[in-house]
């Protein structure tokens, strides 16, 4: 499933294993993304996605496996280039982790002062936080606390958030769960816009199957630990292996 001519992945996941006690979670995970591709993960409540995202930042350490990203295995680095690292990656958490305390501009502002120097961005920061929220319609509430905003409102500028140092890879934790059907689609249609006018590369766990469809270049389905079954949305949809087929009936 190499998409193009020879070009290295973007991010690669090698043999990735992780236990908690006797629970064996990820049995030997793999995973390629390649740039400006959206590759969706689905896999059931429990499967271990949220985990393998984990690995993935460096926020859980696994048992073995490799995880590369921009050609840096990430399981050897320092702290120090680790964080470097990761402002290249904006990450969505599942549900929209605003910090409740601060305003829409302060939770904006928050990976700026963190990173700024180092990335050595040249516009103000207040320009930079404008524009993260004008990406996502929410300009108008910068003012505002997360409590003040709808469920998908703070979705939204949890999505400006992780945009903010235009990141080359964005990874999202079930972006559509818990919200609407409509809200749903207008993230949906977010990711979208985002993907189009940034070329970033999206790793996107979901089970949504609506999303998977509308999203997805290609998709990794993740059973028993395992990438179980890889292609397209059309591909996959139209398997007859049952595990896979249990993922689109409804
Ligand atoms: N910090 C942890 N300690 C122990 N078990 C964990 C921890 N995090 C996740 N697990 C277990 O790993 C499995 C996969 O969890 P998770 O990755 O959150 O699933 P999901 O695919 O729904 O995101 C579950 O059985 C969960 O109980
Ligand atoms: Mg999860």
């Amino acid at each position: 499933m190499k998409l193009e001519n020879g070009i290295a992945p973007i991010l690669e996941i090698k043999d990735l294993k992780k236990t908690f006690g006797g629970n064996e979670v990820l049995n030997g995970f793999n995973l390629e993304l390649y740039k400006g591709e959206n590759l969706v993960v689905m896999g059931k409540s429990g499967a271990g996605k949220s985990v393998m995202i984990k690995c993935l930042v460096g926020l859980m350490r696994a048992n073995s496996g490799s995880i590369k990203i921009k050609d840096q295995d990430i399981t050897q680095l320092r702290q120090e280039d680790l964080d470097i690292l990761r402002t290249h990656i904006g990450f969505l958490f599942q549900g929209s982790a605003l910090y409740d305390s601060m305003t829409v501009r302060e939770n904006l502002l928050f990976p700026l002062r963190r990173h700024k120097k180092r990335l050595q961005l040249k516009e103000k920061s207040e320009t930079l936080v404008r524009e993260a929220l004008s990406n996502v319609g929410l300009e108008h509430t910068i003012d505002l606390m997360p409590a003040e905003l709808s469920g998908g409102m703070q979705r939204r500028v949890a999505l400006a958030r992780a945009l903010i140092l235009k990141p080359e890879i964005i990874l999202y934790d079930e972006p559509t769960t818990g919200l609407d059907p409509i809200t749903s689609k207008e993230i949906i249609q977010l990711m979208r816009n985002v993907q189009d006018t940034y070329d970033t590369s999206s790793l996107i766990i979901t089970h949504d199957v609506d999303c998977a469809r509308v999203i997805s270049n290609r998709m990794i389905l993740l059973v028993d630990g395992i990438n179980y079954a890889e292609g397209t949305f059309p591909e996959l949809s139209n398997s007859k292996d049952p595990k896979v087929q249990a993922f689109f009936k409804n």
